[in-house]
């Protein structure tokens, strides 16, 4: 028999990504509140700029997306040339591991860490180090006892996805500087902008005079474009120079950078869905907790339930029951967190039924 094509080592082991649910059998219009997207949809200027685009779709983008690293570069205060921009701040996770990962090297990264810097480690044959951290918080002395001669990058999603945790500014600086110096540290800022705790910090100012910190961010979140798959990476000059050789040239598309410049510039959308976060965040966390259930405090656009098992209540059995009235929410099974329901901020009349729907599930 001939023998079929096979995958490099390692590949099959990887397990498969799966994405909070998007439809309930049954049901026309779910609710959905499984995915961290942005509950207010994005803002008006960034869907007239993708419109617009439909006149050139023709039209190859332009490869250094010039004028949306321009855009940032002013925004930020940063230099443009060190900026790299990708297809989701995913794409920039896998152009970091493909630059940095030979066989055997590994990553580093938090307890409940975002599944994807996996798959990209892994596509790469290195290993995955997890930090022994406390379920739902970051720790840089956790982080930094993984830390071996074969480590490469360390990953610290900051604040975290799904675990919601954040790490303080100065926590972060001294994780950073107990690093060896050519191990890249890698800030991934999906949703460093809901985070209001005066002590955090987004690793921007750290990473302008650091040789080995990589921030990343994306369009997906604060932005609401997350299905136009847009995010972008800060890093020294030299390292950004060899990461993009490797990113193949048409990777963002005209109507991503279009409206994503567009967004950048609403401030206006953007403060109403910080408002939105920081009004509700606090009162589902309060209404959550008032049922008597674990709500471990976030950083983000979502909010975390713990169901102990003392309770008698499982996280799967509420993820079903939300599921069956219309509302989808994400059950952390796949992360190890079989007790913990994550639910994105929804409006006011969701936040309001998926609080009322709780009650009587526990109740029932
Ligand atoms: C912690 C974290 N980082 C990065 C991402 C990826 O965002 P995107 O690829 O849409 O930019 C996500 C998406 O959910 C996330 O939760």
């Amino acid at each position: 028999m001939e023998k079929p094509p096979a995958p490099k080592d390692g590949i099959l082991d990887i397990a498969p990504y799966v994405p909070g649910k998007a439809t309930i059998e049954g049901v026309a219009n779910p609710i959905k509140l499984s995915a961290n997207e942005n509950i207010l949809g994005a803002s008006e200027a960034a869907k007239a700029a993708y419109a617009a685009a439909v006149a050139d779709l023709q039209k190859y983008p332009d490869p250094r997306a010039t004028a949306l690293r321009a855009a940032i570069a002013a925004k930020f205060d940063v230099q443009p040339e060190r900026l790299i921009f990708g297809a989701g701040s995913d794409e920039v996770f896998l152009l970091l591991a493909q630059t940095f990962l030979e066989p055997g090297d590994n990553i580093v990264q938090g307890l409940n860490a975002f599944a994807s810097f996996a798959i990209a480690a892994k596509a790469c044959q290195a290993e995955v180090k997890t930090a022994k951290e406390k379920p739902f918080r970051l720790d840089a002395d956790a982080m930094l006892a993984e830390v071996d001669e074969r480590t490469r990058l360390v990953f610290l999603a900051n604040p975290s996805n799904p675990g919601g945790a954040w790490m303080i500014g100065s926590e972060v600086a001294r994780l950073h500087a107990a690093l060896p110096s050519d191990v890249l540290l890698v800030i991934d800022g999906a949703y460093s902008e809901f985070c209001d705790d005066p002590q955090f910090d987004d690793g921007m100012a750290l990473a302008r005079d650091a040789s080995n910190i990589v921030v990343t961010r994306t369009f997906s979140k604060l932005h609401g474009l997350a299905s136009l798959r847009i995010g972008w990476g800060y890093g020294p000059a030299t390292l950004i120079s060899a990461i993009d050789r490797i990113r193949l040239p048409f990777n963002t598309g005209v109507p991503a950078q279009a409206a994503a410049i567009a967004a950048l510039a609403d401030g206006d959308f953007q403060q109403r869905s910080l408002d939105h976060v920081r009004r509700w965040r606090p009162w589902m966390a309060q209404q959550i907790g008032g049922l008597g259930l674990e709500c471990p405090p976030t950083a983000t656009n979502f909010v975390l339930i713990n169901f102990p098992a003392e309770s008698g209540k499982t996280a799967k059995d509420a993820e079903a029951y939300l599921a069956s009235r219309g509302y989808l929410t994400r059950g952390l099974s796949n992360y190890d967190l079989p007790d913990t329901l994550r639910i994105t901020i929804g409006l006011e009349e969701h936040n309001r039924a998926v609080v009322d729907l709780l009650r009587e599930f526990v109740g029932g």
